[in-house]
């Protein structure tokens, strides 16, 4: 793990320069909300892609007599897809652009929802939900990316802040459906499936409204189109102000080669991978994939109860992002990162120590809570921002998407190795090691991660420079 001293050349910078006026109007048009609201749509559907597997696999299992291996390959082909989703997605978007893609995204998704919905064999499952996790990866990458584009920097982290509050949103829906939905019997995975297709439609035809990133216009010469885009974005002065930024740094790029793996985009391409592994290997996704598990088997509650604390824990998720989308413009991303880590270390230590003393099933479930928390003020938003927006405008799509790539290679890892981990350790061996991870991630943070809140995505480009 990087521990480099250096709090990167941003922080120097952003003490010696004033707020560009290209950050913003002082009040901004409710069309950027709504087409940010629209984007997050995607957000959405990728957090009910992944989370609906856990109500739906039960029943999946006993419909098609699977075994072991065969439950896990239905349940993980999904992920698979979205690493591959999200390493084509970088190239793809920086040539075809952001709105194409989400309009593939979205495509996939209905597709793939109904196909999972009717398959005769385990197969023609995977393939349908390899197709799924191919739009999950797309759209994880591409929606926050298109959000940060569009948005005035001094709003920027709370509209990509939306996007994580649709995939918590969307997290909690799978819930809810497969709660109501189990009650058709045996068949009730398909319906679960099936939901997806509404939401999945409506992102589709919802995204005809949306205009392209006037970035990614501006980097292919469409000056035009692009203007058209950022007045009405930002109104016709900060537009004027904004596009003449945009355009300085095209061409301070175009100097350059458009290469991502040149020295001077080490640094951020180093902070963005690093953050998005730290964000999965502290372990985040155990508690929202194995909730129930965790809950019946290790602290003797009945699958009642466990079905209210993940309740619990989806609410918790979703009321500490909320919280972040009101402060992560305000506070900035470094003190909600450095909140987080540290909140995520002492929670999930406490949770230890209160195992090893036999504390009672609610104190360990308050511990649990408090971690998920501690995430979705910080860790769960924060590192989304930030890896969207630390890239020059040359290799946005491509940075972004490496570090993307890196999240959903975590994921897997994480989700494969949890319970062999639990087998071996115990659970408080597996939260042990997630409580020095988290640690880890705040030291990272502390050391490597420079402050990048309300600076236009340009004047963050420039920073890398000096
Ligand atoms: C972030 C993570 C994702 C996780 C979610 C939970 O978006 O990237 O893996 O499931 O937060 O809130």
């Amino acid at each position: 793990m990087p521990t480099q001293a250096s709090p990167g050349p941003i922080l120097h910078e952003s003490a010696a320069r004033p707020p560009s006026p290209a950050a913003g109007p002082a009040g901004t048009p409710g069309y950027v909300y709504l087409m940010a609201t629209v984007a997050a749509l995607g957000g959405l559907l990728f957090g009910f892609d992944t989370a609906i597997i856990n109500g739906a696999l039960v029943f999946l299992k006993k419909d098609f007599g699977l075994t072991d291996p065969q439950t896990e390959l239905a349940a993980s082909s999904i992920l698979f897809g979205a690493v591959v989703g999200a390493a084509v997605a970088g190239w793809l978007t920086d040539r075809y652009g952001r709105r194409r893609l989400l309009f593939g995204a979205a495509l996939l998704f209905t597709l793939s929802a109904l196909a999972a919905a009717v398959p005769r064999t385990l197969t023609e499952f995977v393939v349908a939900r390899l197709a799924g996790g191919l739009a999950i990866g797309l759209a994880s990458l591409l929606v926050p990316l298109y959000i940060a584009e569009i948005a005035p920097a001094r709003i920027r982290g709370q509209l990509v802040t939306l996007n994580q509050l649709a995939i918590v949103t969307g997290i909690l829906l799978a819930y809810v459906a497969s709660y109501y939905l189990s009650g058709l019997g045996l068949a009730s995975w398909r319906w679960m499936f099936a939901t997806a297709a509404l939401p999945s439609l409506l992102f589709m035809v919802t995204l005809l409204l949306v205009p392209e990133s006037p970035r990614w216009l501006l980097g292919q010469g469409r000056e035009a189109e692009a203007m058209g885009t950022l007045i009405r974005l930002n109104g016709p002065a900060a537009a004027a102000t904004e596009a003449a930024e945009i355009q300085a740094a095209l061409a301070a790029e175009r100097g350059e080669e458009a290469n991502l793996y040149q020295p001077r985009l080490r640094q951020p391409l180093r902070i963005a991978v690093v953050l998005a592994v730290l964000q999965q290997i502290t372990g985040i996704n155990t508690i929202l994939y194995y909730g129930s598990i965790i809950f019946t088997e290790h602290s003797g509650q009945s699958a009642a109860s466990a079905i209210g604390a993940n309740a619990l824990i989806g609410g918790i998720n979703f009321a500490g992002t909320i919280v972040a989308l009101f402060v992560i413009d305000r506070v900035g991303r470094k003190p909600l990162l450095l909140t987080a880590s540290g909140g995520m270390t002492l929670a999930l230590g406490a949770l230890v120590v209160a195992m090893h003393l036999g504390a009672p099933g609610p104190w360990l479930l308050g511990l649990i809570m408090l971690y998920v928390a501690c995430f979705a003020v910080g860790l769960g938003p924060g590192v989304w921002v930030v890896i969207t927006e630390i890239f020059p405008n040359a290799v946005r799509g491509r940075g972004a998407s490496l570090a993307t790539v890196a999240l959903w290679i975590a994921c897997t890892v994480v989700s494969f190795t949890f319970l062999s981990l639990v087998k071996a350790a115990g659970l408080a061996g597996a939260f042990g090691l997630y409580a020095g991870l988290s640690a880890l991630t705040f030291l990272f943070v502390w050391r490597a991660v420079p402050e990048t809140k309300g600076r236009t995505l340009e004047e963050i480009e420039r920073g890398w420079q000096a």
